[in-house]
């Protein structure tokens, strides 16, 4: 028979059928940005827009104006520098379908400049001058999105300045001039004012795009593994809360192979105590399970060595013949090495309060002969349930396990009939002693969760619930 290496057009289809189903757009990490969290932006927000806007380069201005009784009067003002601004009342809120507004109230700068001006064609004056504006408002939507990448973009969508009232005071040349002169030049400054405050604010807004850039959307793991935090969708923004969908899956680094089950649907509650709350769902934890089985990390060889010296029992021939005699007659004074293998992927699920795994698997026994082959003695099946404790550490999530219950029975053996419930002990001593360590090992080294830059949580708490962790959190970008 020969068999073709293409794909029939028919294969083809019922492929592409299946498309839709494994591209599905749940995600398997939710991130619920509160008021509070808004409230942090705005913090740190206010401190970058108003190193900003100290920038404020106004250009020299000049003009003619006439005035009565002297006529023309040339004007020009130059070198104006802002001396101080301060942006004491800000307010940042959700606007739903869109963003977030950002309101100012009550800003204030004063300006140092120069003044010159030419009056009945030969008169020329000058001096300084220093204008103090009050009562500046600015407001701004901002618009939140995803960008191709999936990280999250803002972008200013509207944008008002009003500069409310401006004093200003002439130093030097005659000040019968300034009296006639001050209303002209206060309304020519207010509005050169006006037009540069927006430009700033849009580009102090957009500013923030290369810090929002470096969420970690591909987040290496291990040699193994990475986890991929892009943004499935762009977020929802609703009165009080921001939410993102974050795919939140595993990966092997560089084969992105999407395991035969999808996120669950929820969704987390409306608690406002913390900046953000993340929501990890089972689905999560099951794509790494999915991942690092497709790696073979769950096959394991134990050996003596890995037994502690003070243990009576050794991976011998000695111990285990004293349950199947065959085996002591077969293969008198030998060591053995064992090989622990997952038949299906471990299964995780999560309830209130419980995280469980439950793998399924084989060990199969062997003699290590004199010339180092192995002889296969007795193969075993082997179900185990796990409980895992999880915990946030720095950025991370980490955990251990520890046993609920082994069970075993035979599935095939080399060296006669014995009672399998007769090596219950030693498995449950094997087990804990060389593999529930070797996995509480990597659980403890963490899986990175999404962040931002150079973020770190405090206040942070974990709650276990059904089909998801929530984890509440503060952040912090200080140091
Ligand atoms: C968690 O659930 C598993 C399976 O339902 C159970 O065996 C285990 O005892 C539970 N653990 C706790 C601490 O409730
Ligand atoms: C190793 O020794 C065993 C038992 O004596 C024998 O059956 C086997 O063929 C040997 N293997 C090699 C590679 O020499």
């Amino acid at each position: 028979m020969v068999t073709s290496g293409r794909m029939s057009p028919w294969c083809l289809l019922t492929l592409l059928t299946l498309v839709p189903l494994t591209l599905s757009s749940n995600a398997g990490v939710k991130v619920k940005l509160t008021q509070k969290g808004l409230e942090y932006a705005r913090q740190i927000g206010m401190t970058t827009l108003q190193q900003k806007l100290k920038t404020i380069k106004v250009p020299d201005l000049s003009g003619t104006e006439k005035v009565a009784p002297i006529g023309k009067v040339k004007y020009t003002l130059s070198g104006m520098q802002i001396t101080s601004l301060g942006l004491p009342k800000s307010q940042m809120g959700m606007v739903p379908g869109t963003g977030v507004s950002l309101a100012i109230g009550n800003a204030f700068l004063s300006l140092h400049g120069n003044w010159k001006v030419r009056y009945l064609h030969f008169i020329k004056d000058s001096g300084s001058f220093d204008l103090a504006v009050k009562d500046l408002t600015i407001n701004t939507n901002i618009a939140l999105k995803s960008d191709e990448t999936g990280r999250p973009a803002v972008n200013t969508v509207s944008c008002t300045s009003n500069v409310g009232s401006a004093s200003i005071k002439f130093h030097g040349g005659a000040s019968w001039l300034y009296n006639l002169f001050s209303a002209y030049i206060d309304k020519a400054l207010r509005s050169a004012l006006q037009k540069q405050i927006c430009p700033l604010v849009s580009d102090a807004i957009s500013e923030l795009n290369p810090h929002l850039k470096t969420l970690n959307v591909l987040a290496p793991v291990d040699k193994y593994a990475e986890i991929e935090y892009s943004m499935v969708a762009s977020p929802v923004v609703s009165k009080a809360f921001v939410d993102f969908g974050l795919k939140g899956e595993f990966y092997n680094i560089g084969r992105h192979k999407e395991p035969p089950f999808s996120p669950p649907v929820f969704g987390l509650p409306p608690q406002v105590n913390n900046m953000l709350y993340i929501g990890v769902s089972s689905f999560t934890a099951n794509s790494a399970s999915f991942v690092y089985n497709n790696a073979g990390a769950f096959n394991l060889f134990i050996t003596d060595d890995m037994i502690p010296p003070s243990s009576p029992i050794r991976l011998n021939t000695r111990t285990f013949g004293a349950f199947i005699p065959q085996l002591a007659k077969e293969y008198p004074g030998l060591m053995m090495k064992l090989l622990v293998k997952t038949t299906r992927q471990p299964i995780i699920s999560f309830q209130v309060n419980n995280v469980t795994l439950q793998a399924s698997g084989t060990v199969t026994a062997y003699a290590i002969q004199p010339n180092t082959t192995l002889a296969p003695l007795f193969i075993l099946n082997m179900e185990t349930s796990v409980s895992a404790h999880i915990y946030v550490t720095g950025v991370k999530l980490a955990g251990s396990v520890i046993l609920n219950r082994m069970s075993m029975s035979l599935g095939a053996s080399y060296v006669g009939p014995f009672q399998v419930k007769s090596l219950d002990n030693i498995f449950l001593m094997v087990l804990k002693v060389a593999v529930l360590p070797k996995i509480n090992a990597h659980l403890q080294k963490g899986y990175p969760l999404p962040a931002i830059g150079k973020m770190s949580l405090v206040n942070t708490q974990l709650q276990v619930l059904k089909d998801y962790m929530l984890i509440g959190t503060d952040v912090s970008f200080r140091g």
